[in-house]
């Protein structure tokens, strides 16, 4: 089995004291910092971009980006988050033509980023088939994408199982991420389907002690 990683949500974090926030879940044991960027058009909300990318990148040099683009047409944005210093690269795969994904994802290996691909709860298992061989990770929503803070999807799950087998399959080394509603309940049942990368915005920063509550997550498989 794979080891579990916890990538705190920083659009849980409180944005003016952002340095502090990704400090402190990184001294807490995270793995991953949870990058959420929405442009008011893929999902109702608008978030961040490039440039708090690249502010991260700064401060912490040594940090895993998990960077998780909810906006259409992707592929025009790729470089330029790769750039300013993404480690990984997740796009949606309802945002756009299947040949523009294609190419997104091919810019992304190339420019040295990890890639991934996500589905939305209304999207099957099957629509990441086509690219399942080259993927790093592939993300299994568990809440409708565009805010936390949202319950947790359980009727997921059979996806989570799926996409986990079909990946057994052909790319065995490819993470399963999952994001939305992930606490102390709900991370176990994430990873009893079979999901190894658990996003967690609330849970994380909503916490009195970090620590304990990534230490939590990690081990509730
Ligand atoms: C939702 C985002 C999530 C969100 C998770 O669109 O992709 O990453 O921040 O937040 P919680 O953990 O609060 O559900
Ligand atoms: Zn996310």
């Amino acid at each position: 089995m794979k080891s579990v990683i916890v990538a705190p949500s920083i659009l849980a974090a409180d944005f003016a004291d952002l340095r502090k926030e990704v400090g402190s879940v990184l001294e807490a044991g995270a793995e991953y910092i949870h990058v959420d960027v929405m442009d008011g058009q893929f999902v109702p909300n608008i978030s961040i971009g490039i440039p708090v990318v690249q502010s991260l990148r700064r401060a912490f040099p040594a940090a895993f980006l998990d960077v998780h683009l909810m906006i259409s047409a992707p592929g025009r944005y790729v470089e330029a988050f790769c750039r300013a210093g993404a480690s990984h690269l997740t796009l949606h795969v309802e945002a756009d033509r299947p040949e523009n994904i294609t190419a997104a994802l091919e810019r992304i290996r190339q420019l040295g980023v990890r890639t991934g691909l996500a589905v939305k709860p209304a999207t099957g298992a099957d629509a990441l088939t086509p690219w399942l061989e080259e993927l790093d990770m592939a993300l299994v929503m568990t809440v409708e994408p565009g805010f936390g803070g949202q319950r947790f999807m359980t009727d997921q799950m059979p996806k989570v199982a799926a996409v986990r087998a079909a990946l057994d399959r052909v790319n065995p080394a490819c993470d399963v991420e999952v994001d939305g509603g992930i606490d102390r309940g709900t991370a176990p049942v994430a990873i009893g389907a079979g999901a190894n990368v658990l996003a967690a915005g609330s849970a994380v920063f909503g916490a009195k002690d970090r620590a304990d509550i990534i230490r939590a997550l990690r081990c509730s498989g």
